[in-house]
């Protein structure tokens, strides 16, 4: 297997390896190995069936079902991310790390192209161990102890209005220390993003804003950041625990007949410390 890093912030195309097959025990721990290092790896060029791409992921943990957005009717645990054209892309976004609302937010996902359309609609990812490593010593001492409330937003917002079917159910919300520590590396990130961070416990929404968005802008920058250009068959596998992710709507002019058809195995995790 080659590993060959895609920005200097994090990311890597992996190639020689073939996910629909079972992966040996050996593959399997250069995968996890180059995930720790990476914390977003890419595999182009597969050709999976739901079945194939379901056991893929279980490789990583085990596959959970999304709470607010409907699954495959013979695979709940798989999600299909549809961006119809002319539609105004709304899911996803916004920086997030998946599902921080939940108690045990999901240790990663696995993310397969299974439609996308010849140019736009990339996934950015971020690398939140460096925008915890670059802040200042005093800045560090303020926010440890310090825990945030990651709060869902309507579920309604899990939808489409023309595609994704979402689930009934009511908005959630968690609390989580603002600096995480890597169960495997044990390294600590910064646990915050735009998408559900809503305030610092004990704290008001107001009171919390002003470090709240300092934070968020921080880890947002450029340079701790990477871009996956998708082609169709290509997997993503990105370590959610520390690294955020948005999609890019730039569906402008010509690109916006195209549909872009993804499906997204999520993969359980731990309570954050
Ligand atoms: C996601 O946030 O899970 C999906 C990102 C994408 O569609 O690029």
């Amino acid at each position: 297997m080659n590993v060959n890093p895609l920005a200097g912030a994090l990311g890597a195309e992996l190639s020689g390896v073939n996910l629909s097959q079972t992966l040996s025990p050996e593959v399997r721990e250069e995968m996890l190995d180059a995930l720790h290092q990476h914390l977003v790896i890419f595999i182009r060029d597969q050709e999976l069936t739901c079945a194939q791409h379901h056991a893929f992921a279980g490789n990583f943990g085990p596959q959970i079902e999304h709470p607010f957005t409907k699954g495959l009717d013979e695979w709940p645990e798989i999600i299909e991310i549809i961006r119809s054209p002319g539609e105004a892309y709304s899911w996803d976004s916004k920086f997030h790390s998946d599902l921080m609302f939940l108690e045990e937010p999901p240790m990663g996902a696995s993310l397969y192209a299974v439609e996308v359309p010849p140019y736009g609609g990339d996934t950015m990812f971020v690398n939140m161990y460096l925008a915890y490593e670059t802040l200042s010593d005093g800045m560090k001492k303020l926010l440890s102890g310090l825990r945030a409330i990651n709060h869902s937003g309507s579920p309604a917002n899990y939808a489409t209005p023309g595609a994704m079917t979402g689930k009934q159910g009511e908005a959630m919300e968690a609390s989580h220390p603002v600096v995480r520590t890597h169960p495997a590396t044990g390294r600590k990130a910064l646990f915050v993003s735009p998408g559900f961070t809503r305030r610092f416990e004990g704290m008001t929404d107001e009171e919390s804003r002003p470090l709240l968005d300092f934070l968020c802008g921080h880890a947002l920058r450029p340079e701790f950041s990477c871009r996956f250009r998708w082609s169709p068959g290509a997997v993503a596998v990105w370590d959610n625990r520390v690294s955020l992710h948005r999609a890019v709507p730039d569906f402008f002019g010509e690109v916006d007949r195209y549909r872009r058809v993804m499906h997204r195995v999520t993969i359980g995790g731990d309570r954050p410390v």
